[in-house]
């Protein structure tokens, strides 16, 4: 009978990608690319931004993609799901990562910049975030933040080496 065939058919496919899945869980895929690491290396700076408020702010939404403070989400580490974060989440640390980069290497005018014209965070990802979605009275708090944190620049990074 063509539906018992049908259904058996249906049902060693659904058995293999099941172990398809279960295996890629456990495939260590960064390996091959450290791009699609989703684990978090070890930071060397720590940025004290100016008021407890901005600080929960850029933790929350900036340290996603611009430190090595990254909090996935937990769909978000099943992969492929977690390769795809990892990759968007290295682009954003390419380009700035607080945990990485002395404070003096950074300027404050291209952040304040890019969230006045709400570039950053992401659209795309404010829209699955709606913590990101900043008002503007927590826009306003954040860039007079990021500010005075950069006018005592010399104070504000300290390296976890020189902490410890
Ligand atoms: C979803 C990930 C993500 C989040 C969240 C995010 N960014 Fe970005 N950010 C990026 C990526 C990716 C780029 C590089 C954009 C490009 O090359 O076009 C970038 C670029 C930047 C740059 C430009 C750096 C340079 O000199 O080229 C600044 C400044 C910046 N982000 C600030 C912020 C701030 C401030 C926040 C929080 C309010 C934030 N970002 C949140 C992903 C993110």
């Amino acid at each position: 009978m063509t539906f018992w065939k049908n259904l058996r058919l249906l049902i060693t496919i659904s058995a293999g990608l099941l172990i398809i899945f279960a295996l890629v869980q456990t495939f260590p895929v960064w390996q091959l690319d450290p791009t699609l690491d989703p684990r978090n290396p070890p930071a060397q700076y720590e940025v004290r931004w100016e008021s407890a408020e901005a600080q929960q702010i850029m933790h929350s939404v900036c340290y996603t993609c611009h430190s090595n403070e990254t909090e996935y989400p937990v769909y978000m580490r099943i992969a492929p799901l977690s390769w795809v974060a990892a990759q968007h989440v290295n682009q954003g640390r390419a380009r700035l990562n607080f945990s990485e980069q002395p404070l003096d290497s950074i300027n404050p005018n291209v952040m304040i910049a890019m969230i006045q014209a709400d570039v950053m965070p992401p659209p795309a990802y404010r829209l699955t975030h709606p913590e990101a979605n900043l008002t503007p009275a927590q826009k306003a708090l954040l860039i007079d933040s990021i500010a005075m944190t950069f006018d005592r620049a010399a104070t504000s990074t300290t390296s976890v080496a020189d902490a410890s």
